[in-house]
């Protein structure tokens, strides 16, 4: 098929490359003037996307590190990337935001443009990493010398396609391809439409060893859905973050795409949708307290019991954040299933500045009053003749060659159940994030669905945030729905 006519809007117009590169440039030279005038033995450079070529129209961000030798003490590195970024963004007007990610960086929106100043080591192959922040300059010089210009607009292809089935983006949240990734493999298949073909064939551990190092077989890639060895690095695989979910969503909207253009190639309406965001048509004209009207009709319809556990977000490292909120929130729901409440989904929001919403659907939520307590084989006389002291006042009998008796339930629904695990005293009862385990316990507020979405002020005073957290709850009850067009 002939892109072209969609590339057109996916390519930078050459004033929004002229505004990056001038932003691009103001930021280096004046990082370099510093080094230079403070005998700061590091020089900055532009990396990432906008290096590359590869950045989409209007989803710029400016990646700079700045490499300083590799005989300099981390704490030195750390304390002069941050003072050198803080120094440049106060000159030239940025909006400064301090991020974490192998160390500290800084994220600084300068001429409405975002730019990240992050410090690494200078290194000239992987083997001699110290942070793990330093390939990304290698990366950066081997995709500029192995893609060729043509393959530039196959990545754009493959990123906005990834983008429009929400498996874009390396982040925790997502969990998915990111830009690396989609440059290498273009560079492995060509162009996009072959990595869709090929991509539909993936299968779980689909190893991609581009340079031939033979490292595949490496325990630390073991579990690894994808394994793409990093070309600038032997024994890293630069498909780690990715979530086998995302793998099998990218999977299935390739067939979805490779169908529509085999079968009928002349809808081009249908062919376009696959390169742009996904409109979600029951929300279209609405407002927040209408689509949440909706939400709460599809939840009543599925008869099930929606509860939603809101609390604050303590003072802590927001990357870190997100797999503490997975795990805890999967072990609710795993402690609930095992006291035979059944969860049919789960999931997570947080706003990543205020508050956290676990939101727990449930199949059963409700139990009856007693339930049967198994004892011993009544084959085994000993162990009969302890259980029935025990027991003496209660009515014993025999089930299936076990003694047994009923009782009466501790937790009868599944909301008490969760009051009495959200509490100090039994909260080691689930695995929970260390960080988190003293707001969830001391602040949660437990509700269900449709109390809560009565008030959207619940969730915070700010609508678009509103609509983000009713968009997760829609994507909990459509999943999938990205997929094909
Ligand atoms: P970015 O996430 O900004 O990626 O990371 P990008 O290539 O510039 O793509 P877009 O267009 O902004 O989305 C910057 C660099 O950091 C390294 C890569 O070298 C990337 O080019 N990186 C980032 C990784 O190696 N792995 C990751 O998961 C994320
Ligand atoms: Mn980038």
């Amino acid at each position: 098929m002939n892109y072209e006519s969609i590339l057109k809007d996916l390519r930078p117009s050459q004033e929004e490359i002229d505004k990056v590169n001038k932003t691009t440039d103001k930021v280096i030279s004046f990082l370099n003037k510093i080094c230079e005038e403070e005998n700061i033995p590091a020089e900055a450079l532009a990396v990432g996307s906008v290096a590359k070529n590869t950045w989409l129209s209007g989803k710029s961000d400016i990646d700079i590190f700045i490499h300083f030798p590799k005989t300099t003490p981390m704490e030195e590195l750390k304390e002069k990337g941050l003072y050198l970024g803080y120094k440049t963004s106060d000159a030239l007007d940025g909006k400064a935001s301090e991020h974490y990610a192998s160390h500290p960086y800084l994220t600084s929106i300068i001429d409405g443009i975002e730019v990240d100043i992050v410090p690494c080591y200078r290194i000239k192959d992987g083997s001699e990493l110290k942070s793990a922040v330093d390939r990304t300059i290698l990366h950066t010089k081997y995709i500029k010398k192995n893609l060729s210009k043509e393959q530039e607009s196959e990545v754009l292809l493959l990123k906005k396609f990834m983008d429009s089935v929400g498996t874009y983006g390396s982040e925790f949240k997502t969990g998915g391809f990111a830009g690396y990734l989609c440059e290498l493999l273009i560079l492995t298949y060509g162009t996009f439409e072959n990595t869709l073909r090929k991509a539909q064939d993936w299968k779980f551990h689909t190893i991609i060893d581009l340079e031939n190092y033979g490292t595949s077989d490496n325990k630390i890639f073991k579990n690894d859905p994808l394994v793409f060895i990093d070309p600038t690095d032997k024994n890293r695989n630069v498909a780690a973050a990715l979530r086998l979910e995302r793998m099998l969503d990218f999977i299935i909207a390739s067939r979805n795409f490779i169908r529509l253009i085999d079968e009928d190639s002349n809808n081009k309406e249908k062919i376009l949708e696959y390169f742009k965001p996904f409109v979600k048509v029951r929300f279209q004209n609405k407002s927040n307290g209408e689509i949440a009207k909706d939400i709460i009709s599809q939840f009543k319809d599925r008869e099930t019991q929606t509860l939603i556990i809101k609390f604050p977000i303590p003072e802590m490292n927001a990357d870190a954040l997100h797999p503490q909120l997975l795990k805890t929130v999967e072990s609710i729901s795993n402690k609930l299933d095992q006291e035979e409440f059944s969860v049919y989904r789960h999931d997570y929001w947080t706003d990543e500045e205020s508050i956290v919403i676990f939101i727990i659907e449930l199949n059963v939520f409700k139990q009856s009053k007693y339930y049967v307590h198994e004892g011993p084989k009544v084959w085994n006389r000993k162990a009969f003749d302890n259980f029935s002291k025990k027991w003496e006042d209660a009515n014993l009998y025999h089930k299936d060659e076990f003694l047994v008796l009923e009782r009466e339930r501790q937790f009868k629904t599944a909301k008490d159940f969760i009051k009495f695990i959200l509490d100090e005293k039994n909260v080691h009862i689930i695995k929970v994030g260390k960080n988190i385990k003293n707001a969830l316990c001391n602040e949660y507020e437990l509700n269900e669905i449709d109390q809560f979405l009565d008030d959207l002020t619940n969730v915070s005073s700010d609508e678009n945030i509103q609509l983000d957290f009713l968009n997760t709850l829609d994507d909990l009850l459509n999943p999938g729905q990205y997929l094909k067009r």
